[in-house]
């Protein structure tokens, strides 16, 4: 079918499904356990209502605004996702091309199926990216991957360090897929001049091999401080306690990302929407201190928003944007922005909200999830 006859996320991704190759569909689609966190992170955006005001001046709709001071096209941002070649040639490369048409913010991860300097090759003036970091048991690796990304500072505004994930869920789909074709993904990998990788466990084990499980706030963020001058963004924060604590290293730490890594982490982990009212509830200075960006679930226009008006920054898409590479290379992921876009400036419109800068507490009701 013609991309423009899709008209919602989940169109797409059906249409994804179809046209990926199992093993890239198995990666993607799979989450932990019982898939509850994953499930939940969509479901919780159904459990909060929008207050409408009528009456008002809604010719003009604005969904620019700017993360880390930067300016952007949209609130949404690409969340990092490993393998993109896995589902379409155009890979990350492709996804960038396609936000750039968007002023989109991407985080490119640091399992990423092509090289940063290929995927930046096409970059926009302005174009805002992040290079995503799992640090290596060999911190060496880590070490010079970071001076890589210093040199392209003009396009790599931030370092991003996932801490959801020091060692990886277990995500059944994934390795019932490595049961049935046991081709080991390394050879597609960034990472593959590294030696023997044990074949068993999903493509998602085999990208862990090798991420070192011993992070802390005290000896890593030095280390990095010691390796790059860039911001760093936290990913993966899940509580109103590790909230406060990131907000402390401002300024070295300039945002964080409360995620439960689409499900794929820890099962029942809470959706971002509950850390965000823990913090709104407990510490909501944090939301001064620093900027605080969301991902998980995001399927609607009205899913962002509702983000933003708890006082997210920036809400991130993991799936949706490898979908929409999957259902028609840099194209689909062209019509996923369009639609999410779309969709955000409707209800934006419908709320009486001109900006993003508009949006508040008050243009929701939380009352289901503060119950849940
Ligand atoms: C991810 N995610 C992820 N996160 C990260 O920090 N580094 C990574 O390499 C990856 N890799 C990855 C691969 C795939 C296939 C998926 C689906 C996800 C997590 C990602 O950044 C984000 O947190 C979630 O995808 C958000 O949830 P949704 O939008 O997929 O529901």
């Amino acid at each position: 079918p013609p991309l423009e006859s899709l008209l919602n996320l989940d169109e797409i991704e059906e249409l994804a499904h179809k046209k990926i190759p199992q093993k890239a569909w198995a990666y993607y689609y799979s989450s932990s356990d019982d898939k509850f966190s994953k499930g939940y992170n969509n479901q919780v955006y159904r459990n909060i209502l929008l207050r409408p005001r009528v009456f008002l001046d809604c010719t003009k709709c604005d969904s620019s605004t700017t993360l880390l001071g930067h300016k952007v096209g949209l609130p949404l941002f690409v969340a990092p996702a490993a393998m993109a070649r896995l589902g379409h040639p155009d890979g990350e490369a492709g996804i960038a091309r396609a936000a750039s048409k968007f002023g989109a913010m991407q985080i490119i991860s640091n399992n990423a199926s092509m090289t940063p300097e290929q995927i930046v090759a096409d970059a926009q003036p302005g174009q805002v990216f992040g290079w995503q970091l799992y640090v290596q048991n060999d911190r060496k690796k880590s070490e010079a991957m970071l001076a890589r990304i210093n040199k392209m500072s003009d396009k790599f505004k931030f370092i991003c360090l996932t801490l959801d994930a020091p060692v990886p869920g277990k995500r059944e789909l994934d390795e019932k897929q490595n049961f049935l074709n046991a081709t080991p993904v390394a050879a597609a990998a960034k990472t593959a001049d590294e030696p023997s990788r044990p074949g068993g466990g999903g493509v998602g084990q085999q990208l862990f091999w090798g991420t070192a499980a011993d992070l802390t706030w005290k000896i890593t963020l030095p280390w990095l401080a010691k390796h790059t001058k860039l911001p760093i963004v936290l990913k993966g924060l899940q509580t109103h306690e590790d909230a406060y604590i990131a907000a402390k290293y401002a300024p070295q730490v300039k945002a964080v990302i409360l995620s439960n890594h689409g499900g794929r982490a820890l099962d029942t982990a809470p959706p971002a929407i509950h850390t965000l009212l823990e913090i709104r509830k407990y510490c909501p200075e944090v939301l001064d201190k620093i900027e605080v960006w969301v991902d998980g679930g995001i399927k609607r226009g009205t899913d962002i928003v509702k983000a933003l008006c708890l006082g997210a920054k920036g809400v991130g898409v993991g799936r949706a944007a490898l979908f929409g590479l999957g259902a028609g290379g840099q194209q689909g992921v062209e019509r996923t922005f369009e639609i999410l876009k779309g969709e955000m400036e409707t209800c934006m419109r419908l709320l009486g909200a001109p900006d993003v800068s508009a949006l508040g507490p008050r243009n929701i009701n939380t009352r289901m999830v503060e119950r849940d």
